[in-house]
């Protein structure tokens, strides 16, 4: 196991030393420099640093709004928006004065006491979403674990589910983190080679396929589903129109608890508050995390409806630092800001148009286009290799990330402009057309 996990560091490593080989001769050819300031960012971190990630070679130092700028001074468009966390855009104006302004008065109480911000964030939440109770973590894949464990103990109290057999199901291509939980239900095996042993528990069925999932629901074992309404990491796969309904019905027919990750999908970026609401269904568990807090600090949560959250206990669950006064105040002004902004709307109203625009590449370039709102994902042609398109949008001005070798994903923050939109569109069709 250990040989097998020292292989796979030593191949990111020779990544990592290839992508920046690639980038300081890339860089010549558009706008944007990399410079010396930039190797040193990048050879910093990979002396000091653990080699778990291979990034875009590019040393951020700032951003506001839409864009971001490197240690030399380059300016780029933000088309990840840090895996969908900065919807609201860099540094949100409102975002950051609640942070400074609580900063200075209460930061952390831990839950051994009550705080004054905790339930009016969680009155907030439940007006807004609709649920009975918040449960507040910090990270995305704590909220997925959460939701889990909620859905275990509802298993054992509520379904009556012999001790210890309570399965639940995933589709194949989930990504929900990188926690032993988190990897034991992943089917990728960049994410779970050489960190065996597994959770037992955990089943799999292929993505928008019904008929299997009703198989998996009907062991009464199976006490919850979880499955995210577009899945982000595998790509933007966007199942069929009604795949969410059936899963409702289903899960109703079953005795099953819908866990809906929406910690990509969620919180405006795919056109509505939740992605669930295209289809008008009420999962019995939402996970929400990234933009719920604008991008400034770590903070996740669950909701669920009583008969569901009140079989956790006091002592039973918990995280010193979910709840914080620091993190409720930061999330309810993110909050205001997709609502006050209209941000679901406006990712729904540039999204159609980006999608519109792409479809005009050429197919041998562009296989694919897909999404909803502004969570969206192009598939190259395989004859070209998606990280040497993103280094040459890099050098265009504008930064994305490929992923599974062919696929880029386009998730820029929801506050654009149109003008700006049309000029990232401008900048995507020019870089691509470069390729033929
Ligand atoms: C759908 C989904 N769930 C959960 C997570 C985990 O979030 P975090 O990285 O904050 O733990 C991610 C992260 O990309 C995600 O895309």
């Amino acid at each position: 196991m250990l040989s097998g996990i020292r292989k796979s560091v030593s191949t990111a490593v020779r990544g990592a030393a290839r992508r920046a080989t690639v980038t300081t001769s890339a860089a010549t050819k558009g706008t944007n420099k990399i410079g010396e300031k930039s190797e040193a960012v990048f050879h910093k971190e990979q002396k000091y640093g653990a080699h778990n990630y291979g990034p875009i070679p590019v040393a951020l130092c700032r951003g506001e709004g839409v864009f971001v700028w490197d240690v030399e001074g380059n300016r780029y468009y933000d088309f990840l928006s840090a895996y969908s966390a900065v919807n609201q855009g860099h540094c949100h104006p409102k975002i950051i004065r609640a942070l400074k302004e609580q900063a200075d008065v209460l930061t952390l109480t831990s839950r051994a006491f009550y705080n004054d911000v905790l339930g009016e964030y969680e009155e907030y939440m439940n007006s807004l979403f609709g649920y009975d109770k918040v449960l507040p973590m910090n990270t995305g894949v704590e909220g997925g674990e959460t939701a889990c464990k909620l859905a275990r103990k509802w298993a054992y109290q509520v379904k009556k589910v012999p001790a210890d057999q309570a399965r639940i199901v995933f589709a194949d291509g989930n990504f929900w983190g990188r926690t032993l939980a988190a990897i034991s239900s992943s089917t990728d095996p960049s994410s779970y080679d050489g960190f065996g042993p597994y959770m037992p528990g955990f089943g799999i069925v292929p993505y928008n396929d019904i008929a299997a999932l009703e198989k998996e629901l009907q062991n009464p074992n199976t006490c919850a589903y979880m499955v995210e309404p577009i899945q982000g990491e595998a790509g933007v796969v966007v199942p069929d129109p009604g795949y969410l309904v059936k899963v409702r019905e289903l899960c109703d027919k079953y005795n099953v608890l819908w866990i809906a990750d929406e910690v990509q999908t969620g919180l405006a970026r795919t056109g509505k508050r939740l992605c669930v609401d295209h289809e008008n269904v009420r999962p019995d568990i939402v996970v929400l995390g990234k933009a719920l807090s604008g991008g400034i600090l770590p903070v996740s949560a669950i909701l669920a409806d009583d008969p569901v959250m009140l079989t956790i206990k006091p002592g039973e669950h918990g995280s010193t630092y979910g709840g914080n006064p620091l993190a409720c105040k930061v999330a309810i002004a993110a909050l205001e800001v997709l609502e006050e902004e209209k941000l679901a709307e406006r990712a729904e109203y540039l999204g159609q148009i980006l999608r519109k625009e792409l479809s005009e590449l050429p197919k041998d370039l562009v296989k694919i286009v897909r999404g909803k709102g502004l969570l969206n994902a192009i598939v190259i042609n395989e004859k070209h290799d998606a990280m040497d398109v993103c280094l040459r949008l890099r050098d265009n001005g504008l930064l994305a990330k490929p992923t599974h070798g062919d696929i880029i994903r386009f998730a820029p923050p929801l506050i654009m402009a149109d003008d700006q939109m049309m000029e990232c569109i401008s900048i995507i069709k020019k870089t691509i057309l470069e390729f033929e």
